[in-house]
């Protein structure tokens, strides 16, 4: 038995009593807690960063080293599990992975764990092929220190430090050869995954399994650097983790807004997401503003959009203790922090310079998975790197040439994109007078088409000495596919082995073909937010059927007209497993660049969360049908509301 009284095992580096979010971190083998100082000074206020020392090291240096992980485990369980009141993250590094893991699942006892970050460190149920460092001399423990890095030369060359290191190592891998592996054992927090690129200990093959230990989704997120890389102050890795951990829920910006008024301020931009669109237009040229904005033919399927959501009413449910939300949402097997992803939208740099760089690194900063449009005025690689280790898709315009269609999509795979969404309502673009009057088309202006100018096989494909104008002549050439058909869509699915996602259905024979086809994981319900066939049924309408239609368990989104956290919460309502974001975060860009998206993401999430409390909602899956009711449909839901109602 550990003795718990000697010293204290836990420590809060630096005291942040009001802290959103709580992130006990778990050391590696021969580690001691002070390891992770730099790393909490580096992250940001809203994080408090508590660590743990085991047994045998520093202050606690008298005490015998734990000759079992579990050991550990329950110990630090103990200590934490009077810190579940507000969200609680484990962080463990290497071996410190385990003993987080073995924690979280003792903590799932008493209450939710917000989520489980590890790093250098495989799956618990497999074997991590540790050497006996018993077996070896002090001089090969050495070797193999000195191979990954982490610990200064100058501390390798002084005895009693190298001594001191070799005993605790020693010990603590004694312990993990010893870890019973729990080959089944399932948390229900959602699991991140920080995979190094140079760490010459794991790969992303290693580190897959840990998908198997968690029902809340896992994330594998590709970063640079060695073994030792997260205990750096590596702004890549601290800017994802604060990303992570301070994702939504976010209900930081109403107080902060509140706040900052006691003062005299007010927020730059209008918090009101529908009002947004008059802000931004004053920014705009008329040409930029009516190809954002507008709608296809007299606007009617634009208006059915929105129509669609004031038709439905929420009927909330009182007195159910929603007091703390989680808004996370597993979309193909990743967690998202929220319900919430940006709308592919091309040619960006027509409203802001820094275009879907801004953009992506808006939606970083709040957590939001960005989905970057073949039609991008920066290249998919250039985003990609924006982006971080955020997680981002790529949306796929087919082109009329398969060889540009293979290199788009193996690019996008060798930049980290982790799902293809493919857009199916734009073979061609729709009738659009706004663009039609100002005889307006961003491409033929160069923006929209770095993706091409950057592509190998469109390059070789034009004239010698080509001008500007012959870049998008070329463009124009295989840009659009009307051809596109259904027995075409098996190919891309022998090109990739990314999820895909099929945007713009509408009709529900049209989400069961792609389904029989096998060639797709999901569907999008969209009309494109009403740019493309004038007169079509609003995404909202059509989403009931669509997923009625493929049942659960396969991915069904819906974007078009979403402006408020309640048509969020409708829609989820409704059956959807996630919404995209478009034209709103499009005027934040406009108007504010990154800190406009950001600004936009942060009013929106706050509005969702808001929503879910006022309706009576802790977590997403709580949101069903029976939470809507027609807007002229009182009397009839309220009869299905009290059958509803017989038993709960
Ligand atoms: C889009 N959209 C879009 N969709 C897509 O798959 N590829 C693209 O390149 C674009 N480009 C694009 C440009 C602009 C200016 C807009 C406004 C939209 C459609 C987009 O992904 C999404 O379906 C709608 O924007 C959703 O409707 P709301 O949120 O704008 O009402
Ligand atoms: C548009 C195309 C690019 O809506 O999707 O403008």
């Amino acid at each position: 038995m550990l003795n718990l009284t000697e010293t204290t095992p836990i420590r809060t580096l630096h005291p942040r009593p009001a802290a959103a979010v709580r992130l006990a971190c778990f050391p590696h083998a021969g580690g001691a807690a002070d390891a992770f100082a730099v790393l909490a000074g580096a992250l940001p206020d809203d994080v408090e960063v508590l660590t743990i020392q085991y047994p045998g090291r520093r202050e606690r240096g008298s005490q015998p080293c734990a000759t079992d992980l579990a050991a550990l485990a329950t110990e630090a369980a103990g200590l934490l599990a009077s810190r579940l009141d507000r969200p609680l993250f484990l962080l463990g590094h290497s071996m410190g992975a385990l003993v987080a893991f073995e924690t979280a699942r003792l903590l799932e006892r008493e209450g939710t764990v917000a989520g489980l970050v590890v790093s250098a460190a495989r799956p618990p149920g497999d074997d991590w092929g540790e050497p006996d460092l018993d077996a070896m001399d002090d001089a090969a423990v050495i070797a193999e220190l000195r191979r990954l890095g982490g610990i200064p030369e100058a501390l390798l060359r002084e005895d009693d430090v190298v001594e001191e290191i070799l005993r605790l190592l020693r010990a603590d891998h004694r312990a993990l050869r010893r870890y019973d592996r729990p080959a089944g054992v399932v948390l229900r927090a959602p699991v991140t995954v920080l995979l190094a690129d140079a760490d010459p200990k794991n790969s992303a093959e290693q580190v897959r399994g840990w998908a198997r230990h968690t029902t809340g989704g896992c994330a594998v997120v590709p970063h640079t650097g060695g073994h030792f890389a997260l205990l750096g102050r590596d702004p890549e890795v601290v800017g994802f983790l604060a990303g992570r951990l301070l994702a939504a829920p976010d209900p930081g910006l109403v107080r902060e807004i509140y706040l900052a008024g006691i003062g005299g301020g007010t927020p730059r931009l209008t918090t009101d997401l529908t009002a947004l669109q008059e802000q931004a237009r004053a920014v705009m040229t008329p040409a930029v503003y009516g190809y954002v904005a507008g709608d296809a033919g007299t606007g009617d399927t634009g208006r059915a959009n929105r129509a669609a959501y004031a038709r439905r009413r929420l009927l909330p449910r009182m007195l159910r203790g929603a007091d703390r939300r989680d808004l996370s949402v597993t979309v193909l097997g990743e967690r998202l922090p929220a319900p919430v992803l940006l709308a592919p939208v091309a040619a960006q740099t027509v409203v802001h310079p820094e275009g879907e760089l801004a953009s992506v690194r808006g939606a970083a900063d709040v957590g939001v998975p960005f989905v970057l449009s073949t039609g991008a005025s920066h290249t998919l690689e250039e985003v990609a790197v924006a982006a971080g280790p955020q997680p981002r898709w790529f949306q796929l315009y087919w082109p009329n040439d398969q060889a540009l269609a293979a290199s788009l999509v193996r690019r996008a795979e060798r930049s980290g994109y982790s799902a293809l969404v493919l857009t199916v309502d734009a073979p061609t673009f729709g009738y659009r007078p706004t663009d039609l009057d100002h005889g307006y088309l961003p491409f033929l202006h160069g923006a929209g088409i770095a993706n091409f100018t950057a592509d190998p096989v469109f390059r070789a494909g034009l004239p010698a000495g080509h001008d500007t104008r012959a870049v998008v002549e070329r463009w124009a050439a295989v840009f659009a596919n009307p051809g596109l058909t259904w027995d075409d869509l098996p190919w891309l699915r022998t090109v990739t082995s990314l999820p895909i996602l099929l945007k713009g259905v509408l009709h529900p024979a049209d989400a069961r073909r792609a389904l029989d086809l096998g060639a797709v994981d999901g569907v999008i319900v969209s009309n494109h937010g009403g740019r493309q066939l004038d007169g079509s049924v609003a995404a909202l309408d059509a989403l009931p059927a669509v997923r009625a239609e493929v049942g659960d368990g396969v991915p069904v989104l819906v974007d078009s007209g979403i402006r408020t956290g309640s048509d969020v919460v409708k829609a989820l309502a409704l059956g959807a497993d996630a919404v995209l974001l478009g034209r709103p975060y499009l005027y934040g860009l406009a108007l504010d660049g990154r800190a406009g998206v950001a600004h936009v993401l942060r009013c929106l999430l706050a509005d969702v969360d808001l929503a879910l409390a006022l309706t009576g909602c802790a977590r997403v899956a709580d949101l069903t049908p029976d939470l809507l009711t027609p807007a002229d449909g009182e009397s009839r839901h309220a009869c299905t509301v009290r059958k509803l109602d017989r038993g709960t």
